[in-house]
């Protein structure tokens, strides 16, 4: 008897706040706290390091996926130049890739970079153009060297 009376109380207490709703609330404001403890998967983390140096300076950015490398780089003052503004005139936003299965999850190079990067200076297995590439989800946690000396 008496265990049912405190049984009773104990709906009784819930039973208005269960009627307007609460519970969604509750579970509406859990899904939220597991949300914020996603990452954000819109950025990933770069290392630009300058000089193709492995302890060269070193800019670490949160980059936009579906954003130019090349614009990255230069909106986080990575000592890149891009002289032609990505027309593929130059070799002036020369980057070499350290992470080969992110390299080769690029897209193929088009006879122009290949062309264009035949004058870059410090060319290596993993020289890509970075006004060519756009940020994928694949590049978190990367490190990508910036060659000092580009033509
Ligand atoms: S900026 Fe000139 S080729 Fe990329």
């Amino acid at each position: 008897m008496r265990k049912s009376l405190k049984h009773s109380f104990r709906v009784a207490n819930i039973l208005p706040f269960l009627k307007r709703g609460v519970s969604a609330r509750l579970f509406t404001s859990s899904a939220a706290s597991l949300n914020s403890i996603q990452p954000d998967l819109t950025k990933v983390r770069i290392t630009f390091v300058e000089d193709d140096l492995e302890d060269g300076p070193r800019i670490v950015v949160d980059a936009a996926v579906g954003a130019k490398l090349v614009d990255v780089a230069l909106e986080n003052d990575v000592d890149i130049e891009a002289a032609c503004g990505g027309e593929l005139a130059c070799s002036t936003c020369h980057c070499v890739f350290t992470d080969l299965k992110l390299y080769e999850s690029l897209p193929p190079k088009q006879e122009e970079e290949e062309d264009m990067l035949d004058l870059a200076a410090d060319l290596t297995e993993t020289s890509r153009l970075s006004c060519q590439l756009e940020v994928t989800p694949q590049y978190e946690g990367s490190i990508i060297l910036v060659p000092g000396q580009a033509l």
